[in-house]
């Protein structure tokens, strides 16, 4: 049978190229060695951490905020086991609406690990069963990316976990100790602090968050220290070792010096993720990686071998879903002959932590770096009045903009619904807006996308309820 795209790998990344090529006529085939489709994204990644997050989001509210608003419901109690329920279900709704998208697209799914043989050869070979080759114009390789591993920990998904045992962990541990101050040491901290545990993160860094804007970063930890998250920055953990059913867990200063131990029930290791390349065959096959073990492609996807292209956390570049959704959609729109592309300066990032952080184009430490001249507007939630009427207003929204132009270059938010408020700066920036373009945009009261607006009229020190 003869494919004009064969995907392997039905993350975000993949099934996104599936559906797009299918829309655009071509005969396509994907493959995946998971029993579900939607990779880490679905499967174990964003859908389930949102689903938790939600519920903790919730269940902190009930305990802490209700009665101020004047709704008295009791403490409330922690069913884990229904609360997990509850993320399995939000997984199974999104896995099992790929597969039905994959069908209505009429798609073949393979169910096995996919191996290049070489340009147009894709083995499959199911779990117990025999390999099979399918022909292909075209191969797309989306296999997405690992759990980077420490030395010294060894992970067994009970006591020494990465995010997928942490996204479903049996109780609430008594002390959760957190390795890596990142987007998922910081969700996934977040969620078992408010459920209960005492969370500690060490951090290699002397700050959280790298790549974030350092003002926002610096808030953000101050929030969440506030909610009772301790942090060690600038350590590093050495080993773990098991004492009764706890563990005693070995920091050591990250500039070297006398090491501490610490006792936790359970570690989380989320250093961060490597790409996931194992039995794709690519050595034999030809296809080169880069000094990091990505896939090294040309910037337009096309990897050393001839009709074998990569996307996603695979290849360099953010490990975004919508990232890698994006590259999914510009590589089907190329081999369908259109002229695909993304825009890799305007890819916006969130942190869905509560309050949320999220980012879109430069940091003020990237423009100092580049010593571009920009003006930076500032608004705090404390002054926007739907903030204030809900109780939310810690954070604020930070615009830079380009000192000559006025061309917006970075838009950083920490707040309430900060995921969704950066969209308003991803469109702007995609159309290449002002400051004074989003200042002089109406926006409706009482929001708090207001105080998007009101950051972008400090930028010329006119904000109006500051
Ligand atoms: P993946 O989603 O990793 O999918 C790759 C697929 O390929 C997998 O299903 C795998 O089984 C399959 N595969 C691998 N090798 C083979 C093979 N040889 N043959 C067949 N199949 C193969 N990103 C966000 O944007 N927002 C978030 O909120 C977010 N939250 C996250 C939370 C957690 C806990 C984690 C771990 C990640 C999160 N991410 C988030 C990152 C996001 O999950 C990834 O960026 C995204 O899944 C990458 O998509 P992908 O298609 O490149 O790869
Ligand atoms: P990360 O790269 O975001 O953070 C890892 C952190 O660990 C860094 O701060 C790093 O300095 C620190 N670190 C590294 N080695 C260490 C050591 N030995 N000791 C102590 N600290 C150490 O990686 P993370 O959090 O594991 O996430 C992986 C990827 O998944 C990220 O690239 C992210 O983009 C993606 N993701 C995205 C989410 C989102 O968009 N909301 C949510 C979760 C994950």
């Amino acid at each position: 049978m003869a494919y004009d795209l064969i995907v392997i790998g039905t993350g975000p990344g993949g099934y996104v190229c599936a559906i797009r090529a299918a829309q655009l006529g071509l005969k396509v085939a994907v493959v995946e060695k998971r029993a579900t489709h939607g990779g880490t994204c679905l499967n174990v990644g964003c859908i389930p951490s949102k689903a938790l997050l939600h519920v903790s989001e919730l269940f902190e509210e009930a305990g802490h905020k209700f009665a101020g608003m004047g709704i008295e419901v009791g403490a409330p109690k922690l069913d884990l086991a229904k609360a997990m329920a509850f993320k399995d279900e939000g997984v199974a709704g999104n896995t099992k609406g790929v597969e039905f998208l994959l069908k209505k697209n009429k798609i073949d799914a393979f169910h096995g690990v996919g191996k290049i043989l070489g340009s147009g050869k894709v083995e499959v070979t199911p779990e117990g069963g025999a390999p099979q080759t399918l022909e292909t114009k075209s191969v797309v390789i989306a296999t997405g990316s690992d759990v980077a591993k420490l030395k010294g920990l060894e992970i067994d998904e009970e006591t020494i976990v990465s995010s997928t045992g942490a996204l479903a962990l049996s109780r609430v541990p008594g002390k959760l100790l957190v390795v890596g101050a990142g987007v998922i040491g910081l969700e996934l901290g977040s969620v078992w602090r408010r459920l209960g545990a005492e969370v500690t993160v060490v951090e290699f860094l002397d700050r959280i968050l790298p790549g974030m804007d350092t003002d926002v970063a610096k808030q953000f930890q101050r929030l969440l220290e506030k909610q009772g998250v301790a942090f060690k920055l600038g350590a590093k953990v050495t080993g773990a070792e098991k004492a009764g059913d706890g563990l005693k867990v070995t920091v050591e200063p990250a500039k070297g010096g006398e090491a501490e131990t610490l006792d936790a029930d359970v570690v989380l290791v989320a250093i961060g993720r490597v790409p996931y390349t194992a039995g794709l065959g690519l050595e034999e096959a030809g296809v080169a990686l880069d000094e990091r073990g990505r896939v090294k492609t040309d910037g337009h996807f096309k990897t050393s071998l001839d009709g074998v292209y990569a996307i996603g956390d695979v290849i360099a570049g953010p490990m975004l879903a919508h990232k890698a959704e994006d590259e999914g959609v510009a590589i089907a729109e190329i081999l369908a002959g259109k002229s695909g592309h993304v825009n890799y300066d305007v890819i916006p990032s969130v942190v869905y932590t509560y309050p949320e952080v999220a980012s879109v184009g430069k940091t003020e430490d990237e423009l100092k770096a580049a010593k571009t001249e920009y003006k930076a507007g500032k608004f705090p939630f404390t002054a926007n009045g739907r903030a204030k009427a809900n109780g939310t207003t810690e954070g604020f929204v930070k615009v830079l903009a380009d000192a000559k132009t006025d061309k917006v270059l970075g838009v950083h938010i920490v707040g309430p619904r900060a995921g969704d408020l950066i969209a308003e700066a991803a469109i702007a920036m995609e159309f290449g807006a002002s400051s004074e373009d989003i200042a002089r945009t109406c926006h409706a009261h009482p929001t708090l996308a207001e105080a998007v607006k009101e950051a972008a009229l400090a930028v010329e020190g006119r904000a109006i309820h500051m």
